[in-house]
């Protein structure tokens, strides 16, 4: 496992990205594997005809209960809805008082790591400040994986209305 830092300065402000990085995942603590697993097989699961890209996320919460969604995409573009939001908005509906400790995300094809969209990238963020605590961020592919500890470090300088 590497642990990076990036430093970037931006108007003579320093914006520090630090993230862990797992060229195996089979290096991974084990509950994390797991995780990664279930956001693997919740690929088959999507509906995904128009793009042929296939996403699962899996998420752990902290009772220690798991959950999964895919991808959705619907006949009237641009209906439809990304792996990681329909999961999130289905956890918050229903285990508000269980608060999201870390999220897997996996595609198929998969030869890379699958990293969430801008979109699901704000709403990660938005759940954090709403359960106040953050949520590891677990991104799989390719037999590797990169994790960030709050999604708040995928999204710098994040909007706040
Ligand atoms: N997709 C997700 O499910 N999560 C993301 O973070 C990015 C994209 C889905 C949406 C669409 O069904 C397909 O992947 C291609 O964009």
């Amino acid at each position: 496992m590497r642990v990076k830092t990036i430093i970037v300065d931006y108007m003579m402000r320093n914006l520090e990205i630090s993230y862990e990085h797992y060229e195996d995942t089979g290096n991974m603590n084990v509950v994390d594997q797991v995780l990664i697993s279930e956001a693997q097989a919740a690929t088959e699961k999507a509906n995904a005809p128009y793009s042929n890209f296939r996403v699962g996320a899996a998420v752990r919460l902290r009772s220690g209960r798991t959950f999964h969604a895919a991808n959705f995409e619907s006949e009237v573009f641009p209906a439809g809805l990304c792996a990681e939001r329909s999961l999130l908005f289905f956890i918050e509906s229903n285990y508000a008082d269980d608060p999201i400790e870390s999220l897997a995300i996996a595609s198929v094809p998969s030869e890379r790591e699958c990293y969430p969209c801008g979109q699901c990238r704000q709403v990660i963020v938005d759940v954090e400040r709403r359960q106040k605590s953050p949520i590891r961020v677990i991104m799989s592919g390719a037999g590797s994986a990169t994790v960030v500890d709050s999604a708040e470090k995928l999204l710098p300088f994040t909007f706040k209305l």
